[in-house]
This record gives structure tokens, sequence and C-alpha cells, in this order.
């Protein structure tokens, strides 16, 4: 069997080599430790003369990373800007937040052409190379130029729109084109595969693309928030809860999450259900990100203002109803945090997949599971039925759902729980990737 090498943007950063925080890395841990593999990407660190320095390798086990700098201007305009700025938006349904200019968009081809020359001298004959995500839609059809006849797979971790909204993007054939340089192509949903078929028949480019759900780790997730939950950590955290319930959201501080919706929902809450002030808390856990973006900076603002105004509201001297950080929380802890609370309140207006909604599913306690409240609308909804589900524009809704999470009988919550359970327990990171592997190692080499 040949090497496999995955190719994103982003790479694990050290202390996340043995440890995956995020969706594409916890996504690739299992398939990465069952070969000799080689990661490929950015280093996250940027340099004037990053063209002149050579990658850096390092390897642990059976995995070797190789990673090269940006240059400034390959930051701003490859990763901020354009992949951004611009993809992300739109394939987020978000047009009116599309910042485009021809400048950035050429730094994205060029820096494309980067990552494949740097990439070229390393591949060996029977590799099979994966490339993940929109930073590097073009990155295929430039292996196949510089003479590349390896098995290439493509797979995108967040939506992708309709024509009707894609079709906004300037050069979409020229984007479409540079992905269909690939022998397979994945996405997390059946609506985002239609979509991206639908756009590659308006262009006449014939390229299947099939809907491979990414998944968790569910068995390890589960062990960690089972120790997380007893810890110290947890227990001070539970101590100040002072005895009232618990609802957890956890997301990076993203328009596309859907944060402000979910305050209001909230707040709806303690508006429509008296009952429940002060005998429940929310705590939302936000990590600063891209705040190089001016759209990330404003919803930033907006959130802050936001959580002042409800927490004056509702608040008293001795409860606070939403408490909030926009710190980063090790992992470990918010496994524990998941398990001990009563509701996870994940509600993106747009979502590739949302692997939260899954850890925090496979971190419940079977006799007294939480109940999860989900956007319709996020890439996991489809997989979890059981879930309760809400439209994040209605604020109205997501209280009902709320006093329903808050109100639900034990055998209702175990009910919901069990059945979404079997489901992320199905449809593992494991599997994802044995799924995408064996259907890309199926094509002619
Ligand atoms: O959801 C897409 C994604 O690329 C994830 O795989 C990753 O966790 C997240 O975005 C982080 O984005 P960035 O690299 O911009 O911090």
């Amino acid at each position: 069997m040949g090497r496999l090498i995955i190719v994103s943007n982003r790479t694990p950063a050290p202390g996340e080599r043995t440890q995956p925080a995020g969706g594409l890395t916890v996504g690739l841990y299992d398939a990465i430790q069952k070969r000799e593999s080689l990661w490929f990407g950015w280093s996250g660190q940027q340099a004037e003369d990053a063209g002149e320095r050579p990658v850096e390798e390092d390897r642990l086990d059976n995995v070797t990373y190789v990673t090269f700098d940006l240059t400034p201007s390959q930051y701003d305009r490859f990763y901020l800007n354009f992949s951004n700025g611009v993809l992300w938006p739109l394939c987020h349904y978000r047009t009116n937040l599309i910042r485009y200019t021809r400048e950035d968009c050429d730094v994205y081809y060029e820096t494309n052409e980067v990552f494949a020359d740097r990439l070229l001298p390393l591949l060996q004959d029977d590799d099979v190379v994966w490339i993940h995500d929109y930073h590097l839609f073009p990155l295929a059809r430039m292996l196949r130029e510089r003479g590349v006849r390896n098995r290439i797979g493509f797979f995108l971790h967040i939506p992708f729109p309709p024509w009707s909204v894609a079709r906004l993007l300037p050069q979409l054939k020229r984007l479409l084109e540079g992905v269909a340089g690939c022998d397979r192509i994945g996405v997390q949903t059946p609506e985002d595969a239609a979509n991206l078929k639908g756009c590659f028949e308006v262009y006449g480019i014939d390229e299947e693309v099939e809907a491979v759900p990414i998944g968790i780790d569910p068995v390890s997730f589960r062990q960690q928030a089972i120790e997380s939950a007893a810890s110290d950590e947890v227990s001070r955290i539970v101590d100040t809860l002072e005895g009232t319930r618990m609802i957890v959201g956890v997301d990076r501080l993203d328009y596309s999450k859907g944060l402000p919706e979910r305050m209001r929902g909230f707040e709806m809450l303690l508006k429509n259900y008296p009952e429940h002030r002060g005998q429940v808390t929310f705590i939302q856990i936000t990590p600063v990100s891209r705040s190089g973006v001016e759209s990330y900076r404003i919803l930033k603002e907006e959130l802050d203002g936001l959580v002042g105004t409800i927490n004056g509201a509702y608040g008293t001297p001795d409860w606070v109803p939403i408490r909030y950080t926009t710190w980063p929380i090790a992992r470990q802890i918010l496994a524990g945090l998941y398990r001990v609370a009563d509701v996870g309140f994940v509600t993106p207006l747009r979502d590739g997949m949302n692997l939260v909604a899954k850890e925090f599913i496979a971190a419940q306690d079977e006799d007294d599971p939480g109940v999860l409240v989900l956007s319709r609308f996020a890439g996991a909804a489809p997989e979890m039925p059981e879930a309760l589900l809400v439209n994040p524009l209605d604020a109205e809704g997501m209280a009902d759902a709320l006093h329903a999470a808050l109100t639900m009988d034990a055998k209702a919550r175990h009910d919901a729980w069990s059945a979404i359970y079997g489901e992320v327990s199905r449809n593992t990171a494991g599997s994802w990737a044995k799924q995408f592997l064996e259907s890309l190692e199926t094509v002619r080499a």
C-alpha cells in the first residue's frame, strides 16, 4: 500500500499531533495512524522571505509533517481575504459579507501554485494524495499540470451552495475546473453534493460528488468525558453554578455559528419562561478566530454587547445568566463540561458538519443524558432527527426547544440520546476516512 499524503492549509501544531483538537485533525487522526503518511501544508508562520526558505520536516511515529511558511502577503490575500473573506462567506450563503478583489483572487491561485511546487518533489509513484478544504480547490489540477498521475481525492469540509449563490463568485468556472482534476470529490451532506454537482453540470464538467459525512472517535471522546467530568477543573466549574442547570455552547467565534441568534434564543427563554430565571446558566465558550477579517471583528463587538445587555437585563447580584469567554478551553475540559451539561446548544446558520454536536452526544452519561438542541442547518442535522431541531432565526422557537429540553423526562431524554449515539457510533472519523479512501483507491492509478 502506498503512502497517504494529506494536504491541508493548516497542519496540526506539534501539540495537536497526539491530541487532535479541530474538525479536520480529529477526522484524519485515525487514518494517518493506520499507514505510512505525510501531512503537507502551511506551518502557521509568516516570513517575508518565505519563498526562499526550505520546507521543514518533522516525524512522529509513522507520520512525516512537512510544512512551509507563507509570506505576509500570502497570509493576507490567500488565507484571510480570499479563502476566508470570499470563499467562506460564499459557501456559508452569506453573500453580503463577500469582499472580492482580483488581486486577492490572483494571490489565491499563486499560493496554490506554491503548494503544488513544494509538494511535487515529495511525491512517490504509489502515493495516494488527499487534499482538504476550500483553501485548496485548484490544487489537484495544478498537480496534474505538473505531471502527477497519482490518485488524488478532494474533501470539502464546509457546505457548498447551489448555483444561484455560487455564481456570484467571479471566475467560478476556473475554481470548479481546478477541483475537477481529482479522481474523487467528497462533501459532507447530500445537499452539498447535489449543489456542487449542479454547478459542474452548468459548465459541462463531468464529475461525480459523493456525500461522506465526517465523524468523531466516540469511544475515546466518551472516555475523556468520563475522566474529565470527575476532574478538579470541571468540578470547580460545576460548584460555581450553585445548583443551577447548565446549557453549554462551544464554537469558534464565527458568523456561521449563529451566536447572536443563540443569545437571543436564550434571552427569549428567560422572557417567555420566567420559571427558568435564576435556575439555569448558559456557558458559551467562543475562542476568537480569524480576527484579521473585518466581519469577524464586527461579530465580536456585536456579541460582546449582546451578552452584556442580556446579563444586565436578567442577571441578579447572585446569578449571571450567560457566562461567555473568548478564550480557548482545553478539549479535555470541554469533554467533561459536555457530560455535566443539561443541554447542548448548537445553532449554526450553516455548518459543514459540526462535530460539537457529535461530541456532546458521545460525552453524555447514558443513565441521565443531556439534550441536544441543534440547528437544522448544521450538516449533522440530517443524521440526528431525534435532536430538538431548531431554526436559529426563530428566537421563540429556540426558547420553546430550550424549555422542552430542560423539562424533558428521563425516558424521553434517554430514547433520543440512544438513537443519536447509535448514529454517532456507526459513522465515525475512522469509517469516514476508510469510506473515502476505499472509494478513491478503486480508481485507476
Ligand atoms: O471548518 C473548516 C475548517 O478549516 C476546520 O477544518 C478548522 O477547524 C477550521 O476551519 C479552522 O479554521 P482556521 O484554519 O481558519 O483557523
